[in-house]
């Protein structure tokens, strides 16, 4: 049984007759949560009082971990629409109880000044446990000292870009300086990888051509902008010394030839890719009217063929994690209240602002796309969803498997269940849905974050505010 202080009353769950599915495992057992740890795991488990959870035909599984999400990011003009509240209990209904967002770093503003601004804005509001990365816009020896303050106080990951410039791109002395840093500290650079140069030249030659509509987006953002700088950046990473380097959002054939190229080499490539990007492409920009701005991220939708390539490297780990990316903004005025959003960039599609939503979407996608469609196995879907996030981000064993001792997040997953998906039913706070009427089979019914039953029957029975900050560690590279 877990520890705890004499006299503390914790609650003792069992969930009985599920099939336990961890990335290495599936079998049939029960699983004992003693407060927040799951306790023991074992057949015909008995706990006189404890409340049960019948799983019987149901798959139970480590919680997702989304790696990658935008709450309120301030971008483009405007900020993202999903808050700290209304994007955690979006991911609960989707089975992820465990999220990773950015903090940014100001113009030469500290490090610990950002942090301090993001975990502000989950405090009181995050229903499910956080972690931060940093986007460091500013590396100087004062913030590479700062770093390394962040890695030890749990904010192990900074993201560079070598996009947006003037907004957020660094150069390539600053990637190189950061890299050689995070080599020495035992932190970990995730990449947003595209040659922002010569996109921006791009984006200035269509719009000089009249060339405004939201799928100029995509055809200023080709593959081979983001496999430049995914080879850039590895090249980087080698001469800083071999350091470890993540690319965020890799969206293209041509980026993941690079993450192979330097993974065969031996090197300690690592990269993810987004449910977006499996499933929409460059067609998508095509949709009447101005709905091809739902579409308007970067790295942008590619042709279809891509898709198929990036599940082939998600089947052979040549791609590691698949997270969200999240981050939605309204396509109208005025839903709940939130300002123009997507609709900044009517009549130029460089002022659209970035991102698309996908919290809540992401393991069902994965689990129907992924699994039913036989393109990948159940375990692997664990691995990729929770398993390799937790190793990859520093906090395993404590998340992304059921253990002995690891956190009860754990979520009751029933195969056989169907769902439409639709900005009609969804709870993220965005008035479409990139997936609009896909039908897709298999749901959470049940979501325990720390052994606390948050979802249950469609319905979010905590509270906001109960998520926690959670403090990481190195990671952990033999995946
Ligand atoms: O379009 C995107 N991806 N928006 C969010 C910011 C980023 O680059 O991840
Ligand atoms: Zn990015
Ligand atoms: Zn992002």
């Amino acid at each position: 049984m877990a520890d705890r202080t004499e006299g503390e009353q914790m609650a003792t769950t069992l969930i009985t007759g599920g099939t336990i599915v961890t990335a290495a495992d599936i079998y049939k057992g029960d699983v004992l949560i003693d407060g927040e740890k799951v306790a023991q795991i074992g057949k015909n488990l008995k706990a006189p009082g404890a409340k049960r959870i019948v799983a019987t035909g149901k798959y139970v599984i480590p919680g997702g971990i989304d790696v990658h999400t935008h709450m309120e990011l301030p971008f483009g003009g405007t900020f993202a629409s999903d808050d700290f509240e209304t994007g955690t209990i979006a991911a609960a209904f989707g089975g992820t109880t465990s999220i990773i967002d950015f903090a940014v770093q100001g113009f030469g503003e500290r490090l610990e000044k950002a942090r301090d601004a993001w975990l502000k804005k989950a405090r009181g509001k995050a229903a499910i446990d956080y972690g931060l990365h940093m986007i460091v816009r500013d590396v100087n020896d004062k913030v590479l000292r700062e770093m390394d303050t962040m890695v030890k106080e749990g904010v192990s990951s900074f993201k560079l870009f070598m996009a947006y410039p003037g907004v957020f791109m660094v150069d390539d002395a600053s990637i190189f300086k950061a890299l050689g840093r995070t080599g020495e500290n035992g932190g970990l650079i995730c990449m947003h990888a595209e040659n922002g140069g010569v996109i921006d030249v791009l984006v200035k030659r269509a719009l000089a051509k009249n060339n405004t509509a939201p799928k100029w987006h995509a055809l200023t953002r080709p593959p081979e902008a983001e496999a430049e700088a995914t080879y850039r950046a590895f090249r980087l990473a080698e001469m800083a010394g071999g350091i470890p380097l993540y690319i965020v959002h890799l969206s293209s054939s041509h980026a993941l030839e690079q993450v192979r190229l330097f993974r065969d080499r031996g090197f300690p490539a690592y990269a993810e890719t987004c449910p977006q990007y499996l499933f929409l492409s460059i067609d998508n920009y095509d949709e009447p009217g101005f709905d091809g701005a739902k579409y308007v991220m970067s790295p942008p939708l590619r042709e279809k063929w891509h898709q198929d390539e990036l599940w082939k490297g998600l089947a052979r780990n040549d791609l590691q994690v698949v997270s969200t990316d999240h981050c939605p903004f309204c396509m109208k005025e005025g839903f709940k209240g939130l300002p123009k959003q997507k609709e900044l960039g009517k009549g130029d599609f460089s002022k659209i602002p970035n991102g698309a939503p996908g919290v809540e979407t992401r393991m069902v996608l994965l689990y129907d796309g992924g699994v039913v469609g036989k393109r990948i196995s159940l375990n692997r879907w664990v691995e990729l969803t929770s398993t390799t996030p937790a190793k990859l981000m520093g906090m395993f064993p404590k998340k992304g498997t059921i253990a002995a001792g690891s956190d009860a997040d754990i979520v009751i997953w029933d195969p056989r269940a169907t769902q439409t998906l639709s900005a009609k039913t969804h709870h993220m706070r965005v008035d479409y849905n990139p997936y609009e009427g896909k039908k897709v089979k298999g749901k959470a019914t049940t979501v325990l974050s720390r052994g606390e039953v948050i979802i249950d029957k469609d319905k979010f029975v905590s509270r906001k505010g109960r998520g926690r900050f959670i403090k990481r560690g190195s990671p952990l590279l033999q995946t």
